[in-house]
């Protein structure tokens, strides 16, 4: 909370800090000249000395900031579309099945056929909108949830039907598990002719993913990312599930989000791709994430087309930030830029402070006795 020097307080009574002192002392406290006492400690003196105490406190800008954040009313929302996260073991197809969803071929381009990115894509199913967020292993997905995000609304489990659950499969259940997020399983490579969907799920009961045909409440999906097979299936469960998770948010009001990834171009300077969460994000917006910030100088879509404005679940390529801002870090924009600045400022501020606590030198007794 609040403290106040002796010294302080004393002055702002116009009287001699030893008075303090002394009344302190009274009250049954030991304090020296500038020492920190706390605010009831010192309206508690003030008052016996026949003052009147006032506490001011200063808010921070952050705080400032997510007290400006408005509360929606129910009449502002509108339907998003869900934001999915494809998530499974190593090589069960998890990047093939997102190509083949939105018709692409990534994996022959990436070297290894290893994810070495974060995309974020959408595609369109009956008209109606899915985003998806391709996280390479579980790594972001535990940054994200570290800094607070909540960037996924329901999690694809891939699993390969000629391997079954593996480690990461465990993972990736505990991880959408944590993050309240519900889970579809996809089977995937059943084209195999060792494929054994049925082994599957039966691995998976012992994980409480039941099937619905066995009783459960799971939806499983069984599919080929190879021949794009019962594709249309899952995207239609997904949009199942997303009906009666109702996501909503209010275009209408100040963009927020969480960025998914980043880097420094060497044209375009540091690119920014951006999930936005609530709200619209405008060209000229000015944007901050961490430290990092500046006005919305251009946005594409995913595929690479120019766009002025995105809203919920869009996500954007962002030109125009200071530097790299970290992924995973929540970005808000603000309309006033000199208060932007200023939550910046105290952001760098609180970095510094952080980076010389972790450098100063800490020395022990032992070390000043083995001198
Ligand atoms: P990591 O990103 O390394 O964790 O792997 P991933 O889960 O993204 O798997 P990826 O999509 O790279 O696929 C791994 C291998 O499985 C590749 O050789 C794919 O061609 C193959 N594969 C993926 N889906 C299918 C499928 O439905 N059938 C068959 N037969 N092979 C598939
Ligand atoms: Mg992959």
């Amino acid at each position: 909370g609040e403290t106040i020097t002796v010294k302080a307080l004393a002055e702002r009574m116009c009287i001699n800090a030893g008075e303090v002192i002394k009344k302190l002392m009274e009250l049954g406290t030991l304090a020296t000249i500038n020492q920190e006492i706390d605010a009831d400690t010192a309206t508690i003196v003030a008052n016996e000395l026949g003052f009147e105490v006032n506490i001011k406190v200063e808010l921070d800008k952050e705080t400032q900031l997510m007290m400006a954040e408005p509360e929606d009313e129910e009449k502002d929302l509108i339907t998003r579309p869900p934001v999915v996260t494809i998530m499974g073991h190593v090589d069960h197809g998890k990047t093939s099945l997102l190509d083949a969803i939105r018709h692409a071929n990534v994996t022959a381009s990436e070297a290894g056929g290893i994810t070495q990115h974060i995309g974020a894509y959408q595609v369109e199913h009956k008209g109606k909108k899915i985003t998806f967020v391709d996280t390479p292993g579980h790594a972001a997905f535990t940054a994200m949830r570290a800094r607070g995000a909540k960037v996924t609304d329901i999690a694809i489990l891939v699993i390969a039907a000629d391997d079954g659950v593996m480690p990461q499969t465990v993972e990736a259940i505990n991880h959408a598990r944590a993050a309240k997020v519900p889970i579809i399983v996809a089977i995937n490579k059943i084209d195999k002719p060792d494929a054994n969907p049925e082994k599957v799920k039966r691995e998976l009961t012992e994980h409480n993913l039941i099937p619905e045909e066995w009783g459960g409440d799971t939806i499983f999906v069984e599919v080929s990312a190879k021949q794009k097979q019962n594709l249309g299936e899952l995207l239609e469960m997904i949009l199942l599930v997303a009906e009666i998770g109702e996501y909503k948010a209010n275009p209408n009001r100040a963009a927020r989000g969480t960025v998914i990834e980043a880097e420094l171009d060497k044209g375009r300077g540091p690119v920014a791709t951006v999930l936005v969460q609530t709200g619209t994000l405008k060209v000229g917006d000015f944007i901050i994430a961490g430290v990092a910030y500046g006005k919305v100088r251009a946005m594409m879509d995913y595929t690479g087309r120019r766009v002025s404005k995105a809203g919920p679940s869009m996500p954007v390529e962002v030109l125009g930030f200071s530097e790299v801002p970290p992924a995973g870090e929540l970005f808000y924009t603000v309309e006033d830029e000199k208060f932007g600045k200023q939550i910046i400022d105290e952001r760098f501020k609180k970095k510094r402070e952080e980076e010389l606590k972790l450098t100063a030198p800490k020395v022990s007794l032992e070390d000043l006795f083995n001198q």
